[in-house]
């Protein structure tokens, strides 16, 4: 698939979506003392539309920030969570930084990216699943680490990754190792990012087994965090 593939280019969104959006971008344009400041959640708003930053998108962030188009796509086209083109309903990130690579990450990718058929950043044609290679989810204790829309699922083997993927491709109930019961659609998880909460945030552990070792044995030898000056 071509990188621009499945991207819309030059449309508007029609007026009841428009309404919508324009409602939950002032309120988020509002938390900010200047407007463009709020540009990183509302592209994150239009992503949570249309499932990557359309067309669309980029004039909507443009019009109601004050910035010209080409401010918005230098934005949005650096950083690498802004998709420009349809991700899936489950977008699926394997890390293949060094510590989850040496420990299996690479050859989760290979496999992963063999059984499913798409590459970094593509789609399968039923529009279920997106695959990404990731570069370190702040979770290097549970190595190889996958995310699901941003949840983790920890301590992965080729052979869970692709039981993961088929599981959720065929439509049944998959849990995160940590955080909340329910895994969410791409489109609900950008909603989140945007600003908008789920009431979710709170939910199952977030902090658990090796992240704690540290803790229990500073807990054991007495060891304190120095005090600030
Ligand atoms: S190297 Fe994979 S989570 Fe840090």
């Amino acid at each position: 698939m071509s990188h621009e593939e499945g991207a819309v280019v030059g449309a508007t969104y029609p007026p009841e979506v428009r309404e919508r959006l324009e409602r939950d971008a002032k309120e988020i344009i509002g938390r900010y003392p200047k407007p463009r400041s709020a540009l990183l959640p509302l592209l994150h708003l239009v992503q949570s539309e249309d499932g990557y930053v359309s067309d669309a998108g980029h004039e909507f962030c443009a019009e109601m920030l004050g910035l010209s188009k080409a401010e918005v796509v230098g934005v949005s086209t650096f950083y690498t969570m802004y998709k420009r083109r349809p991700m899936g309903e489950y977008h699926v990130g394997v890390c293949i930084n060094t510590l989850c690579a040496v420990m299996g990450g690479d050859q989760i990718w290979d496999e992963l990216s063999e059984h499913v058929g798409v590459g970094h950043d593509e789609t399968t044609p039923d529009g279920k699943v997106s695959l990404e290679r990731l570069e370190c989810n702040a979770a290097c204790d549970f190595a190889p680490v996958m995310m699901v829309n941003w949840e983790f699922f920890d301590n992965q083997t080729p052979d869970s990754a692709k039981q993961l993927v088929d599981d959720l491709r065929d439509g049944k109930d998959v849990t995160p190792t940590r955080g909340p019961k329910r895994l969410c659609t791409f489109k609900e998880a950008s909603r989140v990012l945007a600003g908008l909460s789920d009431g979710l945030a709170g939910e199952g552990p977030s902090a658990a087994g090796a992240s704690l070792e540290g803790l229990k044995v500073a807990k054991a030898n007495g060891w304190k965090a120095p005090e600030a000056p």
